[in-house]
């Protein structure tokens, strides 16, 4: 592992987790993406489980080979979860799309964006007790938008309450120095786990 691969750019996957429509999902990801879009160390992949074919019958413990998002999440270094909070939780397509998929978590860091009346606190804590068995690691730091939906312009755009920017690239660098430090583990100590 070189210098330059240790500390070159990241490839970075949003998952958005809502599937319904309407969504306020739509103007937090447009927001999310513009200020992903502008880290400069990271390459951006937005991936959105409304646009993905998951059926649950079809899903096989420990993955699926014939998932039609495979590819993105394994070519990731990191992930952030956009994830609203449904009845105390997270939606249940987020955890479909978390159970049809295995290696593509392992060994890599997770990050999270909630929002919700406070903010999806709820649907955060409780996505971290499921990625260690993924081998993967969720970061200290969130982003949480508390009543996000009172916070549209005209437009419909998302204003950000103050300090969520900041808050956001906290979180960011924060997965970027975990996305870095477990990369060069992912191919060596997944061989022969299973
Ligand atoms: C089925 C359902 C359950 C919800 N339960 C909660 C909840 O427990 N706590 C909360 O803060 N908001 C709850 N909400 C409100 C959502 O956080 C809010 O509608 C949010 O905009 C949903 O995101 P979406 O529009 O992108 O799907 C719930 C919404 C739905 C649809």
């Amino acid at each position: 592992m070189t210098e330059d691969n240790v500390n070159g750019r990241l490839r970075i996957a949003v998952v958005i987790g809502s599937v319904r429509r309407p969504r306020l999902a739509d103007p937090l990801a447009a927001w999310l993406e513009r200020e992903l879009t502008a880290i400069d160390w990271l390459d951006l992949d937005m991936i959105d489980l409304a646009s993905v074919s998951l059926p649950m019958h079809e899903m096989q413990p420990g993955g699926a080979a014939a998932s039609p998002i495979a590819g993105r999440l394994a070519g990731a270094d990191g992930f952030v979860f956009l994830v609203p909070e449904y009845n105390h939780s997270f939606p249940a397509p987020v955890k479909n799309a978390i159970d049809w998929h295995f290696t593509e978590w392992a060994y890599k860091p997770v990050a999270f964006v909630g929002y919700g009346a406070s903010g999806g606190i709820r649907a955060v804590e409780q996505l971290r007790v499921i990625f260690p068995e993924l081998r993967a690691t969720t970061v200290r730091e969130s982003v949480l938008l508390p009543m996000a939906w009172e916070r549209l312009d005209a437009d419909g755009r998302f204003l950000p309450p103050p300090g969520t920017v900041q808050a956001l690239h906290v979180m960011m660098n924060e997965l970027r120095t975990w996305a870095r430090a477990l990369r060069p583990h992912r191919v060596t100590d997944l061989a022969g786990r299973a």
